[in-house]
């Protein structure tokens, strides 16, 4: 088991373009990572670049302390599940699991003894001897993360392995690897995804990456939080959070906004005085707008112009005048309010998100 230390990495594809720019990362040993991010973003480049598939075209790898830049893919500890489970069709679970061990030429017994402990762990010892064309999706996925298993390898690689599987049975086995991590706590685990409830609910870290770099590192509820940029801001959480341009009115400890000259907003988040009357960004996401009550000040006031009733929750589409885009409102259960109405939200200043206009955040400042 070990750490995985990524510096100054860089992906030039022969077509000349930087894919993956300059990437720093420590990653402690019997951590469980996520790479998120949208499509295109460089998730798979840089874990295929971990594994060895892909080569390094410049800065160094680190696995278990060793620089393993140069190193062949077999020869780095790894093992990795792919989206595509490609199991050998016309072997068994059983087989298929045993595979590389075999070829090891590694003790009979103990190839038995590490298949059923893995096929234990997966709940697959039931299906041992069947053909993977007679497994579910999920059966497959668990077989293809079983054969990863067995191998014992330091740093375990997954890109996307539940991209397959209907709604229902990601979720499944999506508990199954949040269980599987549990059982083997010693185990480094690097996952990518673009589905951010997976990223949420795995993730001891999550390293959101977009067009080649790393926006932010942390954990989940950090990430949510407390986004150093708008592009987490608005990448973490949904509904999006609201980012709307403002007028940084006043600086110091209490900073005062002007959103689309309607209304103003007294924030607790301090900024530079120099930034005062310069533009920036104000967010809230949808989940802290709350209906003000009568009496009560509102945040912002306008007219709902589409109303979702997701049934556990209501988004309320508010069109305020000034602002380009509705803002959104999500509201628990079910609610009287429809299109046409004018309503009032607030939200607690410490719910508040205030970006400079080169979008970074200035809590993080
Ligand atoms: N062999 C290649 N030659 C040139 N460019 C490539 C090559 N492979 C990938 N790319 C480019 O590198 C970028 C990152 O690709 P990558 O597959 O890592 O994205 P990703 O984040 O995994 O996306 P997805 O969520 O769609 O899987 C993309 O712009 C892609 O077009
Ligand atoms: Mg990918």
């Amino acid at each position: 088991m070990a750490n995985v230390k990524l510096t100054n990495v860089k992906k030039v594809y022969s077509n000349n373009v930087e894919v993956m720019r300059d990437i720093n990362l420590d990653i402690k040993q019997g951590e469980f990572i996520v790479f998120v991010g949208p499509s295109g973003c460089g998730k798979s480049t840089l874990l295929r670049m971990i594994s060895g598939l892909e080569d390094i075209s410049s800065g160094t790898l680190e696995i278990d302390n060793q620089d393993v830049t140069q190193v062949p893919p077999s020869l780095r500890g790894v093992a990795m599940v792919f989206q595509s489970y490609a199991l050998y069709p016309h072997m068994t679970v059983y087989d298929n699991m045993a595979f590389s061990l075999q070829i090891a030429k590694i003790d009979k017994k103990e190839v038995d003894a590490q298949v059923r402990r893995a096929a234990e762990m997966l709940q697959l010892t039931p299906y041992l001897d069947r053909l993977p064309k007679a497994l579910s999706g999920g059966q497959r996925q668990r077989v293809a993360i079983g054969r990863a298993i067995v191998r014992r390898p330091k740093v375990f690689l997954f890109d996307e392995p539940l991209s397959n599987l209907d709604a229902a049975l990601r979720v499944a086995t999506r508990m199954e690897i949040a269980n599987l991590k549990e059982s083997m706590p010693d185990s480094t685990m690097i996952y990518v995804t673009h589905d951010q409830v997976e990223a949420m609910t795995l993730a001891d870290r999550i390293v959101l990456l977009s067009a080649g770099n790393i926006e932010q590192v942390g954990s989940p509820l950090d990430l949510y939080a407390n986004p150093e940029n708008v592009f987490v801001a608005k990448f973490i959480g949904s509904p999006a959070m609201n980012v709307m341009p403002c007028i940084v009115e006043t600086a110091g400890e209490n900073t005062q906004i002007k959103v689309a000259n309607t209304f103003s907003i007294n924030t607790p988040i301090a900024s530079p005085a120099g930034d005062s009357g310069k533009p920036g960004f104000f967010g809230v996401r949808p989940e802290d707008l709350a209906l003000a009550q009568d009496g009560e000040p509102a945040l912002l006031e306008g007219e709902v112009s589409f109303v979702e009733s997701l049934g556990e929750a209501t988004l309320l589409y508010i069109t305020v005048p000034g602002l380009e885009e509705a803002v959104i409102s999500k509201q628990q259960g079910t609610l009287q309010i429809q299109k046409g109405d004018t309503i009032r939200v607030t939200a607690v200043p410490e719910k508040l998100h205030l970006f400079n206009q080169d979008e970074q955040s200035y809590r993080c400042l």
